[in-house]
C-alpha cells in the first residue's frame, strides 16, 4: 500500500490554546481511518488544517507526495480533498441535484465554456454534468429526492446529501466530520454501506471523526486518538477499545464498552 496522506508535527494555537499539539500520522491508501476523542480534542481543528480552512502554527501536510501547507482550501480540491461539515452546509434553497452541479468541477468552468463553445456543445457539456451528478445522487440513495429543495430533506439525508457533495468534486480523499450526528441505527447502517462503496467500488480514502463507537469500530481498518490535542493512541480497532489511556480519556471503561454491542 503507498501513502496518500501525511502530517508532520502539525499543531494549531488560538490565542494561548494549543488546540492540534504537534500531531504526526500517515493514512495509506485504500484505508479508512478515523479520529475519535472527547469533545473539544482537537478533531474539526484538525479537519480544518488538512482541508486548508486553517494554515497550521507548526509542520506541514502532505497529500499524494507533495506540501500542500501553503495551498488554499480551493486548491485542496482541486488536488483531491474533499469534506462534510460537522454542522451541515448546504446550498438550503438550492435542489439537491443543484448542490451538487455547483460543487462539480466542470460546472465552474461554464462561463469560459459558454464563450468558447456556444449553446449546443454547451447543452451537452451541461447534460454530462447532470447525468454524473445524478450517478452520484443514486450512490448516496437521493436519486428521487433530486428535485427537493435540501431544507426540505430530512436531517440524514442532508448528511447523505454533503456526502454526495463532496464526491461530485471527484475527491481523492474524502473527509467526514461526523456524517452520522443526528442519524438513527438504520441510516447509520446506511451509511456504513455508503463508506465502504465510496472507498471499495470507487477507490476513494475515507478519513473519518466520529462519536459513535459502534459505528466507528465496525468501519474503521485503523484509529486515532486525540484527546486535549495530542494523539493518544493509533490502532486496529481492537487495540483502540482496550487501550487504557483512551478508555481514560472517555472518562471510564462503561463509554466504549456500552456502545459495543
Ligand atoms: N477558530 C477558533 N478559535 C479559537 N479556538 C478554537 C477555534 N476553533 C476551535 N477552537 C478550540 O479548539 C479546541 C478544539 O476544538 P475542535 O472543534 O477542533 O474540537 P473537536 O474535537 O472537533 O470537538 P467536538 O467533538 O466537540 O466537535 C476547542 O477548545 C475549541 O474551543
Ligand atoms: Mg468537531
Amino acid at each position: 500500500m503507498s501513502e496518500i496522506l501525511r502530517a508532520n508535527n502539525v499543531s494549531m494555537v488560538f490565542g494561548g490554546l494549543t488546540a492540534v499539539d504537534n500531531i504526526s500520522l500517515a493514512m495509506e491508501d485504500n484505508e479508512i481511518l478515523s479520529l475519535i476523542g472527547p469533545n473539544g480534542a482537537g478533531k474539526t481543528t484538525f479537519f480544518n488544517m488538512l482541508t486548508g480552512v486553517y494554515k497550521p502554527t507548526t509542520g506541514n501536510i502532505i497529500f499524494m507526495d507533495e506540501d500542500i501547507t501553503h495551498l488554499k482550501a480551493h486548491q485542496r480540491v482541486a488536488k483531491g480533498i474533499s469534506r462534510t461539515f460537522q454542522n451541515i452546509r448546504l446550498f438550503k434553497d438550492m435542489t439537491a441535484l443543484e448542490n451538487l452541479m455547483v460543487a462539480h468541477p466542470r460546472c465552474n468552468q461554464e462561463n469560459l465554456a459558454r464563450v468558447l463553445l456556444g449553446g449546443r456543445k454547451l447543452k451537452m457539456q451541461r447534460q454530462a454534468i447532470v447525468e454524473e451528478c445524478e450517478e452520484i445522487l443514486e450512490i448516496v440513495g437521493l436519486k428521487e429526492k433530486e428535485g427537493e429543495l435540501a431544507t426540505n430533506l430530512p436531517y440524514g439525508k442532508q448528511r447523505l446529501l454533503e456526502i454526495g457533495r463532496a464526491l461530485a468534486t471527484d475527491p481523492k480523499l474524502v473527509l467526514l466530520d461526523e456524517p452520522g450526528a443526528g442519524m438513527n441505527s438504520v441510516e447509520k447502517e446506511e451509511l456504513t454501506a455508503l463508506i465502504r462503496h465510496i472507498t471499495e467500488k470507487m477507490g476513494k480514502n475515507v478519513l473519518l471523526i466520529e462519536h459513535d463507537m459502534k459505528f466507528v469500530m465496525g468501519i474503521s481498518d485503523r484509529i486515532l486518538v486525540l484527546d486535549h490535542g495530542e494523539l493518544i493512541a493509533n490502532g486496529v480497532p481492537r487495540e483502540i477499545q482496550t487501550n487504557p489511556q483512551v478508555i481514560e480519556a472517555y472518562l471510564g471503561k462503561g463509554m466504549i464498552d456500552d456502545e459495543e454491542e
